[in-house]
């Protein structure tokens, strides 16, 4: 890895900076791009001084994407939205963008790709979200056919989206919403490990597998993981299923918000089981034993405790 120069978008993203920060202490020279690079200076500190560039743009961008993969070995594309906003729809964040970020990688001679997606991409699905995520995997394979797609479940870390969500919710609220029931399957996974999983594909380490599906070690219902955050911040809520009808006007009215805690398209895709389909190479076959979540959570959502609530061990 040392001196190899690797192209990342969205790098100032959840996933994105650990992916930069694996790569640097690798020794890659490392060109990040994000729309807004003057407030991803936390980027920098990575790696050493002029190991890291930090490059303002969009992925839609040509000028831009083009100057960025200019003499790169690999490039990553860490880009995702969880709502639609203007310009930023899905068909043109997931799917057309994506699509060209691989027609001009392959065009600029980059030697490896590695694709973001998500477990149910699916053409046939009902979510948006996740049919744009299908039609961006197949525009990248048809563009550069040996990019490798990462499709992981739902990511956790310090700085994710879904347990600090549900946990900040915890803090003010006497109960937990069960969406979509609270039976549907997730398979959460580590965003270091999804990282490690970025770097051993542009190693090439997954041989001449192009799709791989990240979950981490356990599989748990909506239900379970809302129990299991209740335990780590000591709180205990009232966990309610809510009924579709008012889950959708909770979201639809949520959709108005600056970032909507929640959207109809979500709870669409929390009605399908979002786990490692069976017999799918996932993190072993890219080296990497998933860790548990039982080890990260406690590292971070510890400021949600109830105060004087013990700590568990
Ligand atoms: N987190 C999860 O649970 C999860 C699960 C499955 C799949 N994934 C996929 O994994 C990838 C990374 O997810 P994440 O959790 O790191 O998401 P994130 O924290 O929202 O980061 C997304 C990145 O994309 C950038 N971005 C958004 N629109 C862009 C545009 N038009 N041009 C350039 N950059 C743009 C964002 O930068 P700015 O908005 O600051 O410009 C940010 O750096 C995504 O493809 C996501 O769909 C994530």
């Amino acid at each position: 890895m040392r001196d190899r120069r690797v192209t990342v978008i969205g790098a100032s993203g959840f996933l994105g900076r650990y992916v930069v920060r694996r790569l640097a202490r690798q020794g890659a020279v490392i060109a990040a791009v994000s729309r807004r690079a003057g407030d991803a200076g936390y980027l920098k500190p990575m790696g050493d001084v002029g190991q890291i560039a930090l490059i303002d743009g969009d992925i839609g961008q040509e000028d831009v994407i083009r100057a960025a993969l200019a003499d790169a070995d690999g490039v990553v594309n860490c880009v995702g939205i969880l709502w639609q906003r203007g310009a930023q729809s899905f068909e043109r964040v997931h799917h057309q963008a994506a699509g060209r970020l691989a027609e001009l990688a392959a065009a600029a001679g980059v030697g490896r790709m590695v694709h973001l997606s998500a477990i149910g991409a699916d053409p046939g699905s009902p979510a948006a979200y996740a049919r744009s995520k299908a039609a961006g995997e197949d525009a990248v394979r048809r563009a550069f056919p040996d990019a490798v797609i990462l499709r992981p479940s739902i990511v956790f870390g310090p700085e994710d989206q879904f347990f600090n969500r549900f946990a900040e919710m915890a803090r003010f609220l006497p109960l937990l919403p069960l969406l979509g029931g609270g039976a549907t399957r997730l398979q959460p996974v580590y965003v270091g490990d999804v990282a490690d999983a970025v770097v051993a594909a542009l190693d090439g380490v997954g041989g001449a597998t192009r799709l791989f599906e990240l979950g981490g070690p356990q599989v748990l219902t909506f239900r379970e993981a809302m129990e299991l955050l209740l335990h780590e911040i000591g709180r205990r809520r009232m966990l309610v299923a809510v009924p579709a009808g008012l889950a959708r006007l909770m979201a639809y009215i949520g959709e108005y918000l600056p970032e909507p805690p929640l959207t109809r398209d979500q709870l669409l895709l929390l009605e399908r089981d979002n786990v490692v389909s069976a017999g799918m190479p996932g993190l072993p076959e890219l080296g990497i034993a998933p860790t548990a979540l039982e080890l990260v959570l406690p590292t971070y959502l510890d400021r949600f405790r109830r105060p004087g609530a013990l700590t568990t061990a």
